[in-house]
């Protein structure tokens, strides 16, 4: 129960932080403003169902989601609106109350929109809620580390809530990552130029991250992402690409080149309608069709750009095509194709493989490489060799189960492909071990040769 709990915490918070970014770009009452505003409400109500609590109380900490006392990486990093609206509001969480409305929301949304919130404290931005008549929306004050700091008598949401872990972490990086890519995607959108620059300096941020910590970073690239799946798509796509490109020996030059190019490889997605990028069952020919217009849409935005390099240019326009010269756009008979593109192309079906979908679960890499071996001619057959070899049956940062029940997370391949180095995380019976007491086994070490992997653990961070 905690689990499904937590997945509507999550999905609650990324559907306000959609929220507050539409209704930027969209008026009060735009359908689809009023459908974050009626998905949340609907979600408040389930979440008190199925908790029997009165309310859901959002915690905010060191720019992090906190639930019951743990910090919920996936909203931390989609849900940034939320978080800066914390900081404008000086609080340290939202509380939604069983029975908000959804002109309550629309009213909440409205006010994010306010070019200056004019509150400078809590209770300021209390106050400015009741008077646009929001009654079913608290403001938690700050999370102080301690309750013995809070004056008695006074009800706080964090109430029996500890802390349980440290908040430094990847988290930073993502939300810079998802925040430069949303953004694109909304300038795109509405024809403005594109903040290269800033996607250029989160890219090299992503590139000083994955070759240090590259561990830490792919721990977190797989939590389900809800409705943002193009931009967390896009991510994750750009993570792997650098990181590939890394171990290839390619150069930082070159990798940073990669990154960007990555991060808005599929930039044209910005004009395909929603109701064909979220359907959930089968395309239709015709919207088949549509889909097949963004790289050649991409292309054109960012033509339209100062200083895009060729290379992002050629990745865009070219990460549908196969190394046997299909796919699409249709490509003049003279056409090569880059490296970077070929890369790309792999990652980014690796990435739709493996990753979780509205439609979909996750599926595991080795059956996301035996379709793409299958695929003859779908790619360059030495880089796809080259990618399995060095993302291996367990890449670094997912989960795996050991025959005797620990659990542990791997943290890099070794020349056997099946028995990874791993930081062990439980005990036998799956108890977590306090930080301190996380453990290296490395299976390929003749003296562990009895310890096998027995599974691989999908979305375990969800758990
Ligand atoms: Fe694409
Ligand atoms: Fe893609």
């Amino acid at each position: 129960m905690q689990s499904k709990a937590l997945k509507k915490f999550s999905h609650i918070v990324l559907l306000l932080s959609k929220g507050i970014a539409n209704r930027k770009l969209y008026y009060s009452d735009h359908p689809r403003v009023n459908s974050y505003a009626l998905d949340v409400v609907n979600l408040v109500n389930d979440y008190c169902a199925l908790t029997s609590a009165e309310e859901l109380f959002i915690g905010i900490y060191e720019g992090n989601f906190i639930f019951d006392g743990k910090r919920v990486f996936g909203p931390s990093v989609t849900g940034k609106p939320l978080i800066q609206l914390a900081d404008k509001f000086h609080c340290g969480g939202f509380s939604l109350q069983q029975g908000i409305t959804i002109s309550e929301l629309r009213n909440f949304f409205d006010i994010t929109a306010l070019r200056n919130i004019p509150a400078r404290k809590l209770s300021d931005a209390r106050a400015l809620l009741l008077k646009y008549g929001i009654s079913k929306i608290g403001l938690g004050d700050l999370f102080k580390g301690g309750f013995d700091q809070r004056p008695s008598g006074v009800h706080s949401p964090w109430e029996g809530q500890t802390i349980s872990e440290s908040l430094g972490s990847p988290t930073v990086l993502f939300q810079e990552l998802y925040d430069v890519v949303s953004i694109s995607y909304g300038d795109a959108a509405f024809d403005r130029a594109l903040d290269l620059d800033r996607t250029q300096s989160v890219s090299e941020f992503m590139l000083k991250y994955v070759q240090s910590n590259f561990a830490d970073v792919m721990q977190y690239v797989h939590y389900p992402d809800y409705d943002s799946y193009t931009v967390g798509h896009s991510v994750r796509v750009a993570s792997l690409a650098v990181w590939v490109g890394s171990k290839m020996g390619w150069q930082d030059r070159d990798l940073l080149t990669i990154g960007t190019a990555a991060l808005l490889h599929d930039i044209g997605k910005c004009k395909t309608p929603d109701e064909i990028l979220m359907k959930k069952g089968k395309l239709t020919e015709e919207e088949y069709a549509v889909v097949k217009e963004h790289p050649n849409d991409g292309t054109e935005i960012l033509l339209g750009q100062k200083n895009i390099s060729p290379i992002a240019l050629a990745a865009c326009w070219g990460h549908h095509l196969r190394f046997d010269r299909g796919g699409y756009p249709n490509q003049p008979a003279w056409a090569i194709r880059h490296p970077v593109t070929a890369l790309l192309q792999i990652c980014d079906v690796f990435e739709a493989l493996t990753a979780v979908r509205p439609y979909k679960s996750a599926m595991e890499p080795r059956e996301a490489y035996s379709i793409m071996l299958q695929d003859k001619g779908g790619f360059h057959p030495a880089l796809l060799a080259t990618f399995i070899q060095i993302v291996g049956l367990y890449p670094p940062g997912t989960f795996v189960q050991l025959a005797d029940g620990r659990i542990g997370m791997v943290l890099e391949e070794t020349l056997n492909i099946d028995r990874p180095k791993l930081i062990v995380t439980t005990t036998q019976r799956g108890q977590p071990l306090f930080d301190q007491d996380h453990y290296v086994l490395n299976l390929s070490d003749e003296q562990h040769k009895d310890e096998v992997v027995e599974s691989l653990l999908l979305n375990y961070l969800d758990v």
